[in-house]
């Protein structure tokens, strides 16, 4: 458990308009849980969307490491074989493609082998219901007429199938209901059981929290790490919000 699984080192990442991160640097051992707040606007998806290569977000200084290897250059579509997943804020909604066919072509695109397919309905059945997920959804076309609460549910239904080796999870939380909020938790648990996995939870939100064992917060404010410690800042900044830090 000694290796890292993912290190960011002095990572600045630009956009077009000009530079949104400023040498952040973070490092997720497998099995930890890491939250990451800040305020709107601050570049908490930016982070995201540049670990995962999104190729609008330039990086303009600094490294990624994951699992050993440097894939500050890597394509996106190798970052996700070689076990990274983030779960979006706004998920796309795909006409044509059902949401059992997307998790089948992620799976085999993954692991390069052909699936089991009675296997993989078995478990997807499973995780479904784990979810309080209706099954016909896995028939329907992915996130097309899907609320708010469901499209979430279905990144981390994916998130559970697909079993990364490092999760990020962008405010999934953010406009769910209590009992939704608890599935999703009930969700994120259960990935940490089943897998060596690892989180990066971004969130504005303290209550997804409170049901997951967090190991290590950070602190983002105008694209730069102002603040990192344990789970006691979750409640500094419900009480005193993030200029304390800035
Ligand atoms: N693809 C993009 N095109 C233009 N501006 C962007 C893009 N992505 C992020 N930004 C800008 O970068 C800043 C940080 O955004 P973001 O990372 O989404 O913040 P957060 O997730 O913390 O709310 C914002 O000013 C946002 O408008
Ligand atoms: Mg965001």
């Amino acid at each position: 458990m000694s290796q890292k699984l993912l290190e960011v080192k002095d990572l600045s990442v630009d956009i077009e308009s000009g530079r949104i991160l400023h040498d952040v640097s973070l490092t997720i051992n497998p099995g930890e849980t890491h939250v990451l707040m800040g305020p709107n606007g601050t570049g908490k998806s930016t982070l995201g969307n540049a670990l995962m290569g999104n190729p609008v977000y330039t990086v303009a200084g600094g490294k990624i490491f994951f699992d050993g290897e440097d894939i500050t250059d890597w394509s996106a579509d190798k970052r996700a074989n070689a076990g990274m997943f983030m779960s979006f804020q706004n998920p796309l909604e795909v006409p044509g493609l059902s949401l059992e066919s997307f998790i089948r072509n992620s799976i085999r695109q993954k692991t390069g082998k052909p699936i089991k397919i009675i296997q993989f309905k078995k478990q997807l059945e499973e995780t479904m219901k784990l979810l309080d997920m209706d099954p016909s959804y896995a028939g329907r076309d992915l996130n097309v007429g899907f609320s708010g609460g469901e499209k979430k549910k279905a990144e981390i239904l994916q998130m559970l199938m697909l079993a990364p080796k490092l999760a990020i999870l962008d405010e999934t939380d953010s406009g769910l209901d209590v009992d939704a909020v608890r599935t999703v938790s009930k969700g994120i648990n259960e990935y940490m059981q089943r897998t060596e996995g690892a989180l990066l939870i971004v969130t504005h939100n303290a209550n997804i929290l409170e049901a997951l064992k967090v190991d290590h917060t950070h602190v983002m404010v105008h694209g730069r790490i102002v603040k990192e410690g344990g789970p006691e800042i979750i409640k500094q900044i419900g009480d005193k919000g993030f200029e304390q830090f800035a």
